[in-house]
């Protein structure tokens, strides 16, 4: 038996050929907007969600069991909600922990972001990396893998900073910020042995390239300004356009959408910032 669709019903939408669906961005909190820059720089026409867990933040000082649980039925919510054409996991502890799961739960192309270990080795003239990222991400097999297949003559350190990701929340609401953090952070890794002769950190958490600034200003204090920091938001840009492949872009952008998980006084002060980054409506799950 054949059926056929009477004129007045219309095919189910799909969210892959529609122009005006978008692309999600997802994090714990403001991190994944340094993913969301260079891909609106790439893909300008690019309709864009971006969801910030606040009611799960900060994710780097949970466990790999809470993570493991929250993320992916999460993502299964805003996919239902927003009908993306691509999800991406702007969140490194996320995507170290959960990338599998998540790519298992949804029905559309899912990109990850994972430290820049390869690019760090590749260029490290010392061969001494540090990974600066969330307690969770330093910790994870996902880092110990990349460390062995791109770094395995390097010497790789890791240090992991919540101050740091507090840092970049407060900065991003215009708050006075404390210049300690940043040179902390640094600290964990160059106090570490062999540390001295670190020539590149990888920023493996996505709040801390909006704090890259401040580290540059730590790094020369200390008298470290031979440090490069790398992060993989331009890689993660050219990946959305290859997902993307030749799937329609619409004409004229809608403005972009700041989701929340809940709602709270945070938000407010963070306003003017979402408004930079093309994120003017705000929505509550
Ligand atoms: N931005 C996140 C990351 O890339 C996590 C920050 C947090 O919630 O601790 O790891």
């Amino acid at each position: 038996m054949t059926t056929s669709l009477s004129p007045d019903q219309s095919a189910p939408k799909d969210a892959h050929a529609d122009p005006a669906a978008p692309v999600l961005f997802f994090d714990s909190g403001v991190g994944g907007l340094s993913i969301l820059e260079p891909a609106r720089r790439l893909l300008p026409a690019m309709p864009v969600v971006y969801a910030a867990d606040r009611a799960g933040f900060p994710y780097g000082t949970k466990s790999e069991a809470e993570i493991a649980a929250r993320v992916p039925a999460l993502l299964g919510r805003l996919v239902e909600r927003y009908r993306p054409r691509i999800a991406v996991i702007a969140c490194n502890t996320a995507s170290t922990i959960a990338l599998s799961a998540v790519r298992a739960a949804l029905d559309i192309p899912v990109v990850g972001t994972v430290p820049a270990i390869k690019p760090a080795a590749l260029s490290s003239k010392t061969r001494v990396i540090g990974v600066l990222g969330t307690e969770a991400t330093v910790r994870q097999p996902y880092v110990d893998r990349l460390a062995a297949e791109h770094g395995a003559d390097c010497l790789v350190l890791r240090h992991g900073s919540a101050a740091l990701v507090s840092l970049a929340e407060a900065k991003l609401r215009g708050q006075p910020l404390d210049p300690d953090v940043a040179r902390t952070a640094l600290l964990g890794l160059i106090e570490q042995p062999g540390g001295d002769r670190l020539d590149r950190v990888v920023l493996a958490c996505t709040h801390f390239p909006l704090v890259e600034e401040e580290l540059r200003a730590a790094a020369r204090e200390i008298g470290a300004d031979s440090i490069q920091f790398l992060h993989g938001g331009d890689g993660i840009a050219r990946r959305i356009a290859f997902l993307n492949g030749d799937h329609p872009w619409p004409d004229t952008p809608p403005p972009g959408i700041a989701l929340f998980t809940r709602m709270d006084p945070d938000i407010e002060p963070l306003k003017p910032a979402l408004t930079r980054y093309g994120l003017p409506r705000i929505d509550i799950l």
